[in-house]
């Protein structure tokens, strides 16, 4: 072994299903052309099954870079991003009679998708919250997308979890829940998903998320909301319901949302970060620290944010087109849950009755013999079974697709 002079040994770093499955489908796809690619969170365009982006949206960006053009738009964005695109996301995902009432104690930061927000909540969280004993941020999540626990590292944050869908029904245990949050140690940050969960679409009703928010309040918990669905699950209405509820109340609330998937911008980045109640909970001095270290950290990371895709997004959102473009995407997904769970009979489970993109087959994910069977059979799927019901082209397809799952969950390697 060769002298490791000052360098300290590497470990390997975290790997993501998802992204792996993402560089290796061009290969898969070359040796089965007619394959169809259920791993990653993309909602497919039926037509060309290449990636969908709403015509609203595409419009909008024509616009935007023909202002930016004629502008001259080139400089660097202010730390906080495009304040027209958080007032109409602000009003989107929040309803606009709770961002009107929420915008004097409301921070709002436009960030590099869902993702980016969540990374810039964590930065907040390790400085503002008091450590546990073992000098950890007590932290509970809504199990299921795996990045969450990549951000919130083990070594300063103390990731508690609990089983989030029954593994017999694959509907969402929120007996589990109540009792994960009764039990978790009081000032507990409490993250939670805020519709079309990711990855077994176990979405709680809105009855349900009022359990949880009273239960959380007992706790005095810390709350992050992660949206990366809104509208794309049950419906808006009900989608933002648990965004609105958090400000209604009054609670301190960080709520990361991604536009990723309802603007089909996948690659552009573009979310954002909107605090609630941090002046009413926490002061003015505090509230406006919260503001300039969040600065420091776009200043020392990113500089300034993405303007284009923001430009555009603002558009697209003031668009009375938006709104019946993105329900009718909702529908299309639906429409091939729906078409999915008949063809898989009795092994859809909570296919079923879940929302949004996606579904988890099984909570211990496929067999290897399983996996290769199904692999076999055209469907590129991941191993931990997972299926996004958003990449299936219509429902003759999603239905087949169904059948084909379920003949393979009840034959186990039938290839
Ligand atoms: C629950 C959840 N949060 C956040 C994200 C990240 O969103 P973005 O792609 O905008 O970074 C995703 C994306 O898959 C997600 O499923």
């Amino acid at each position: 072994m060769s002298d490791q002079g000052n360098f300290n040994l590497l470990v390997e770093g975290h790997p993501d299903p998802i992204v792996r499955a993402a560089a290796e489908w061009p290969a898969y796809k070359a040796a089965h052309p007619n394959g169809i690619n259920l791993t990653i969170g993309v909602v497919a365009d039926p037509g060309t099954m290449g990636v969908y982006q709403p015509p609203v949206m595409e419009r909008a960006y024509r616009t935007a870079f023909e202002q930016t053009m004629q502008d001259q738009a080139h400089g660097y964005a202010n730390a906080a991003g495009d304040l027209d695109f958080l007032t109409n996301f602000g009003a989107f995902a929040f309803g606009s009679e709770q961002y009107t009432a929420q915008a004097h104690d409301m921070l709002a930061y436009q960030t590099l998708g869902g993702t980016g927000a969540l990374w810039m909540t964590k930065e907040l969280l390790r400085e503002l919250i008091r450590r546990d004993e073992a000098g950890r941020v007590p932290l509970l999540l809504d199990p299921g997308y795996v990045n969450h626990q990549h951000i919130f590292g083990a070594e300063e944050f103390n990731v508690a979890t609990y089983q989030h869908a029954d593994p017999a029904t694959g509907a969402y245990n929120h007996h589990a829940a109540l009792e994960a949050i009764a039990a978790m140690p009081a000032h507990t940050v409490l993250l939670l998903q805020v519709c079309g969960h990711n990855d077994d679409g176990a979405d709680r009703t809105k009855t349900q998320w009022d359990e949880v928010l009273d239960a959380a309040q007992a706790r005095e918990a810390v709350i992050v909301l992660d949206g990366a669905y809104l509208g794309l699950a049950r419906g808006l209405a009900d989608d933002i319901y648990p965004l609105a509820a958090c400000a209604q109340r009054g609670l301190f609330t960080l709520a990361c949302l991604s536009a990723s998937k309802i603007m089909g911008v996948y690659g552009e980045r573009l979310g954002a970060l909107y605090v609630l109640n941090a002046r009413r909970h926490l002061g003015d001095a505090q509230a406006n620290n919260i503001d300039t270290t969040y600065r420091g950290n776009v200043r020392q990371t990113i500089t300034g944010v993405p303007r284009l895709v923001a430009r555009a997004g603002a558009l697209a959102l003031r668009d009375p087109e938006f709104l019946p473009q993105l329900s009718a995407t909702r529908r299309r997904i639906r429409d091939n849950r729906i078409a999915f769970s008949v063809g898989a009979g009795s092994a859809a489970m909570g296919a079923a009755t879940g929302w949004g993109l996606f579904t988890r087959m099984r909570a211990e994910g496929f067999t290897p013999d399983q996996h290769t069977a199904l692999l076999s059979r055209d469907l590129y799927v991941l191993d931990f079974s997972r299926l996004n019901f958003a990449g299936m082209r219509d429902i003759e397809q999603a239905a087949w697709i169904g059948q084909v799952v379920a003949d393979v969950l009840s034959n186990g390697n039938a290839a």
